[in-house]
């Protein structure tokens, strides 16, 4: 077997809304950035029972990356489009009709808390791209400046070519190289593009040693089975199980406050039946639920990148409006008759042995009294990808079959 370099895991996630046009400063807020995440995961965990309900495949995606986006455009939408965005969102309870900046602003806080510690990979960028002779408010435009950061370029969409061009280029550099096509196609009669691009890169508190990385049946159901590069430690490990639901529960840190807990359904449970039962809450039951005691894991290298239409998927989920012609984007732009026409999300993940260097010494001396308990990820498995102080949900997914990129 060859012996690559070692890589490091890393994800990156755009979402890209098109638009088209064929039609003061808040108080401190005192709802927290916990409040935040806890609602943002309400959110995602709904998106994706919406997806799952659709097929059986593998799913990735990144919550904070479509909060964030949407996020924006609530600067950018008035009257029953901006209702509706904060119903479907999850965020109505937490919006306060004096604060109007209070949404953007925990989001700013919240990307800021978790980019605190400087040594934590996680980019997040915002771009507006647009038509020159489109006329932008200039209040959504220094508020998505000063709580986004958000870059705003002027592109000449009737040069459809350059266009894309242009912005792939850009997401190319916001991810580091790892999506280099975003977008293929690009409807000329566009006006403006919203881009949002998140790269993460963690390296393992305990990177998994590749020497003992083998071939390994995974069982994708009771009819197909797939030899995967399975990873191997032997450590300790904080591990919780749901007796209820019949799953049990793994965390793998990486460095810098950042951990992925690997959801596994026990033998012979249905994984669509426990589909049904993540809910933002029972996800904070498992984590408090977490106890140390010694494992040996398995856990299948994998990558992939997916791609969602969701323009498709969140009219379902109670925002209709804000994609119809009746949308209400006044505070974007007085021309009127403009809509969301597309909202595409990319996503890429990458999780293998990688770490720091070897310095990890992961051995923990094993008494030959000790008995190491398995676990063995060797079937269909949902993992979250998430920052420890605030809970704030940056990935969720779950893997079917590894070796379907
Ligand atoms: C947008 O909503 C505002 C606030 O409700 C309303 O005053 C305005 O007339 C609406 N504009 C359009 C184009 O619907
Ligand atoms: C981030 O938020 C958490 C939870 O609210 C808090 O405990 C922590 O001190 C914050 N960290 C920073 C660096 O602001
Ligand atoms: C970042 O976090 C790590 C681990 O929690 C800690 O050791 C380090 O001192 C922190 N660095 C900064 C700049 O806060
Ligand atoms: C893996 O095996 C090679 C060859 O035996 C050895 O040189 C290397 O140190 C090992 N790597 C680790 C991380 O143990």
């Amino acid at each position: 077997m060859v012996v690559h370099k070692m890589k490091m895991g890393f994800i990156s996630i755009i979402t890209c809304m098109c638009f088209l046009a064929p039609i003061q400063q808040a108080h401190p807020p005192s709802t927290t950035i916990a409040d935040l995440s806890f609602k943002n995961m309400g959110f995602a965990i709904d998106l994706y029972k919406k997806i799952s309900s659709f097929h059986d495949k593998n799913i990735f995606f990144s919550p904070l990356s479509i909060s964030t986006s949407f996020a924006a455009l609530l600067l950018a939408s008035d009257g029953d489009t901006h209702e509706e965005m904060l119903r479907g969102l999850n965020l109505e309870r937490l919006a306060q009709a004096d604060q109007p900046e209070l949404i953007p602003k925990l989001f700013q806080l919240l990307n800021e808390n978790i980019t605190q510690n400087g040594s934590l990979t996680l980019d997040q960028g915002m771009a507006l791209f647009m038509t020159p002779q489109f006329e932008v408010e200039k209040v959504f435009e220094d508020q998505i400046k000063e709580f986004f950061n958000a870059d705003i370029k002027s592109v000449d969409f009737g040069d459809t070519k350059g266009s894309i061009n242009f912005i792939n280029e850009y997401v190319k550099l916001r991810t580091r190289d790892k999506v280099t096509e975003m977008i293929s196609t690009l409807d000329p009669v566009t006006k403006l593009m919203l881009v949002n691009t998140i790269f993460f890169q963690g390296a393992w508190q305990l990177p998994f040693n590749p020497n003992f990385t083998t071939s390994s049946p995974f069982y994708i159901n009771s009819y197909s089975v797939v030899q995967v590069p399975m990873m191997f430690m032997e450590d300790k490990f904080y591990m919780m199980e749901d007796f209820l639901i019949g799953a049990k529960g793994l965390k793998l840190p990486y460095e810098e406050g950042v951990s992925m807990l690997i959801l596994l359904p026990n033998k012979g449970t249905d994984y669509t039946v426990i589909d049904e039962e993540i809910t933002a809450a029972k996800f904070l039951s498992w984590i408090k639920k977490l106890r140390k005691t010694k494992l040996e894991v398995n856990i299948p290298k994998f990558k992939m990148e997916q791609s969602y239409s969701l323009h498709n998927l969140l009219p379902d989920m109670g925002m209709a409006s804000v994609f119809s012609n009746s949308a209400n984007l006044t505070k974007l732009s007085k021309n009127g008759g403009l809509k969301v026409s597309e909202v595409l999300h990319k996503a890429v993940i990458e999780v293998d042995e990688s770490g720091t260097t070897a310095a990890a010494a992961t051995t923990i001396g094993i008494t030959p009294y000790s008995l190491p308990r398995t676990f063995t990820v060797d079937r269909p498995f949902f993992f979250f990808i998430y920052h420890e102080d605030t809970n704030c949900m940056l990935f969720m997914g779950r893997v079917i079959d590894p070796t379907k990129n």
